[in-house]
């Protein structure tokens, strides 16, 4: 057996089946580049669903997680430790919020704003004890803890999950109408996906983020924008609520903000918000740490600058204008999404997203589909035009 067939029959025998990998096994990557085992280079589309958007091995981050490694990388949140005020800060400074509570994964951070969304809600708002209502979109993603499948709609990440956590409505992405009958005086926030990422890159119609920003304010509703995949530079702008012209209650940002490097996620928010967690009443060993923040302020540092996002506006435009064009040619049916980042419905007589995938694969690009015939397309920020173009002609030819 090949080393990538031994590695794949052990990863079978030994971890559990959560996850469908397609059949590479990388062993180094660099840029928008991976090599697997065997030597076999492939260009990365997916980026870590947007945690790499600096793409791999960038020399500043590993740079800045080095240098922190040799110097101290947990104190846990008993102690303040010399990294912790500053990447509050600058993150704070980044979102033109007050504060921040760094937690760990994107999920953590959901359910952060959940906790914060409800302690506001009693509060500050004056809810009654347990009556708090958050609303969220049908297909939404925002993680795999049980609240979060409570709310969600795919059957897959739900079935055999229960008993679910109550004090979720849950109604269609970009209907406000929906949205505006779903409210009550008891609804503390909206949560949304400013461009739903699992579900195949779904833009909402133009005006209902700023809809939903002005229906949020004027019934004293929070709007929490989950940008874990669409911000940070991701669409071209340093969030996906800005190609609107909004801006939401809180942030939730996650992947990229650890740079590929560690897992780093955050609320952000103001200080009328965030303020109403006291000593004690939420946590996390590892939210925070040195290392974490390091690589975070070298994150927020570089976004500082503006480069990658006008580098994902430029090339996200010629990527949309290259896609654009195979529409309608009997191999794409549909084409979404933003920057560098792209939902591709290909025809389902030329096979599943899975296979369209597969078949990517051998001419060394890597893609993940989604639901049914959808790929969808990420690659790292830095990914140079020429890659770009090579990874768009592999799909031309494999969508012949
Ligand atoms: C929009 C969104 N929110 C939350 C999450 C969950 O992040 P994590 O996998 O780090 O828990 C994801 C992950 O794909 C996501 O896309």
């Amino acid at each position: 057996m090949s080393s990538t067939q031994d590695a794949i029959a052990s990863a079978e025998a030994h971890s559990a089946h959560n996850y469908h990998p397609l059949p590479v096994v990388v062993s180094s990557a660099d840029g928008a580049w991976m090599t697997d085992v065997e030597g076999r280079r492939y260009l990365d589309m997916l980026a870590g669903y947007s945690a790499l958007n600096f793409g791999h091995g960038n020399r500043r981050l590993i740079e800045a997680a080095k240098a922190q490694l040799e110097r101290v990388t947990l104190t846990s949140r008993a102690f303040h430790h010399d990294r912790f005020a500053d990447f509050c800060e600058r993150l704070a400074q980044l979102c033109g919020m007050e504060m921040v509570l760094p937690m760990n994964t994107g999920a953590e951070a959901v359910e952060t704003a959940v906790k914060t969304a409800r302690k506001w809600g009693y509060r500050v708002k004056g809810v009654p004890d347990g009556m708090a209502k958050i609303i969220v979109a049908a297909n939404n993603f925002h993680g795999r803890t049980t609240t979060i499948i409570s709310f969600s709609t795919d059957p897959e990440a739900r079935a055999d999950h229960g008993p679910y956590t109550p004090g979720f409505e849950i109604v269609p992405y970009g209907d406000l109408t929906a949205m505006e009958e779903a409210m009550t005086e008891n609804t503390v926030a909206v949560l949304l996906e400013p461009i739903q990422g699992e579900a195949g890159v779904l833009v909402p119609p133009p005006g209902y983020l700023p809809a939903v920003r002005e229906l949020t304010r004027r019934r004293d509703v929070l709007f929490i924008a989950d940008e874990i995949q669409s911000g940070l530079g991701r669409t071209g702008r340093t969030f996906a609520c800005e190609h609107e012209g909004v801006v939401p209650d809180m942030y939730l940002l996650g992947k990229a903000l650890g740079g590929g490097v560690v897992p780093v996620s955050a609320v952000v928010s103001s200080a009328a918000v965030l303020g109403v967690h006291r000593p004690g009443e939420h946590g996390s060993t590892f939210g925070g740490n040195p290392l974490a923040c390091a690589v975070a302020l070298e994150v927020v540092a570089m976004l500082r600058t503006g480069e990658y996002q006008q580098r994902a506006a430029e090339l996200g435009d010629h990527l949309h204008h290259e896609l654009g064009l195979m529409v309608g040619g009997g191999a794409v049916e549909a084409v979404r999404g933003r920057g560098l980042w792209a939902g591709v419905d290909v025809v389902p007589a030329l096979g599943t997203g899975r296979e369209i995938s597969e078949r990517l694969m051998e001419r060394g690009v890597l893609v993940k589909d989604t639901h049914g015939s959808t790929i969808r397309i990420a690659p790292p920020l830095v990914i140079s035009k020429e890659d770009l173009d090579w990874g768009l002609e592999q799909l031309r030819q494999v969508l012949r």
